[in-house]
């Protein structure tokens, strides 16, 4: 069973994911912690984000691994625990060239698909359901207002959580710089050459601006339960 599930940043997929992987005894594959690791690497490396050629030497080498560990996992970068240092605002800005870089791609969809081929996986990401696994039994492209999504990642690094129901005040204009940069990061992601986001002709539409969180997750649940006709217990 692959579960594919595509959308903005912001859209809540990461959370959803992890939520639909756990209730329904899947693995959960965060390709974006993927570009996010080969970005760090060329950070540490020195190597320029712009400089095509030998940030695809970058992914080709790096070593890339997830360790489970407890209800999250770690991210582990050429042998490091690099779990928050890949969320860092140095590394959201050079993560954008980096994965738009054709080689780093065809390199992390090797890996992703080398994931898939043991099975049991939800994947998340841009380009899932249209590149990496487009025969995914289930696809999901899930989306929300760019306001909905500016105010779930400013909560998030408020230190709030709104998937466990823990909501924190932001301030309006850490807001606002959120709203921006998500703006300009969709544009990127969507008009660049190599795996623009977009959903695939297949995939059911899921808009979680006036979704809770567990709306969503039930949504997507019941997807794979159809697919797998068999229901599954809430966690
Ligand atoms: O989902 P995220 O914010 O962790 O993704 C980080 C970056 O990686 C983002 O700029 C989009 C890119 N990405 C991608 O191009 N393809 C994917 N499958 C996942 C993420």
């Amino acid at each position: 069973m692959i579960v594919a599930i595509d959308g903005p940043s912001g859209s809540g997929k990461s959370s959803a994911a992890r939520a639909v992987a756990a209730r329904c005894g899947l693995t959960y594959l965060d390709t974006g912690a993927m570009y996010r690791s080969v970005a760090l690497a060329c950070l540490r490396r020195g190597v320029d984000p712009d400089d095509a050629e030998a940030v695809a030497g970058v992914a080709r080498d790096v070593r890339i691994e997830f360790a489970p560990a407890g209800d999250g996992q770690r991210v582990i970068v050429d042998g490091e625990d690099a779990t928050a240092a890949i969320r860092t605002p140095e590394v959201e800005r050079a993560v954008s060239p980096v994965s738009a870089n054709p080689s780093v791609r065809e390199a992390m969809v090797a890996l992703q698909r080398a994931y898939g081929e043991r099975g049991g996986v939800v994947a998340e990401g841009r380009d899932i359901g249209t590149v990496v696994f487009p025969s995914a039994e289930v696809k999901v492209f899930l989306s929300a207002s760019p306001e909905a999504r500016a105010r779930r990642r400013a909560v998030q690094r408020g230190g709030g959580d709104l998937a466990r129901g823990r909501d924190v005040p932001v301030d309006a204009a850490a807001e606002r710089a959120v709203l921006e940069d998500l703006v300009r990061r969709d544009e990127y992601d969507s008009t660049r050459e190599a795996s623009p986001l977009r959903p695939a002709k297949d995939a059911v539409r899921i808009d979680s601006s006036d979704l809770s969180f567990d709306e969503v997750v039930d949504r997507i649940v019941r997807l794979v339960e159809a697919a797998e006709g068999g229901p599954h217990e809430r966690a």
